[in-house]
């Protein structure tokens, strides 16, 4: 019963507090394999993801959910990003997430 109770909570919370505080996607991110590629403030294969949240704002996400799925290249260097194994509503999720890390 506790563990439903804190769930709920910390659902209400997310819807309460909206956009501001996404929730922490970095489990998520780890098991799909993001992280071999990218880190939260350091360039690696791919841009930061602080670099990646200062470019885009929060109506780009939509095309960067794409992207993740899809993979590409020529945004940050010529390295490509490989796609990635992730459903439409897990790339909302990252994306979500990437563009909270300002
Ligand atoms: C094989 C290495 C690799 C993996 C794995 C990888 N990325 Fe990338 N990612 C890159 C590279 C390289 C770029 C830069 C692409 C470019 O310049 O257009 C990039 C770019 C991005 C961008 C910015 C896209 C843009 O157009 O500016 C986002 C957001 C992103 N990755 C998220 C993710 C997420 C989320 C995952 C896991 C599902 C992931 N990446 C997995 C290498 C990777």
């Amino acid at each position: 019963m506790k563990a439903i109770y804190i769930a709920m909570m910390a659902v209400a919370g997310v819807v309460m507090t909206g956009q501001a505080q996404a929730a922490d996607e970095s489990a998520l991110a780890k098991q799909k394999g993001c992280l071999a590629c990218h880190v939260v403030d350091k360039k690696l294969v791919g841009p930061s993801y602080k670099d990646v949240a200062a470019k885009y704002k929060a109506t780009d996400a939509a095309q960067l959910a794409e992207k993740i799925k899809k993979g590409g290249s020529g945004v940050w260097g010529a390295v490509p990003m490989t796609p990635n194994n992730v459903t439409d509503d897990e790339a909302k999720r990252l994306v979500t997430w990437i563009l909270s890390l300002k």
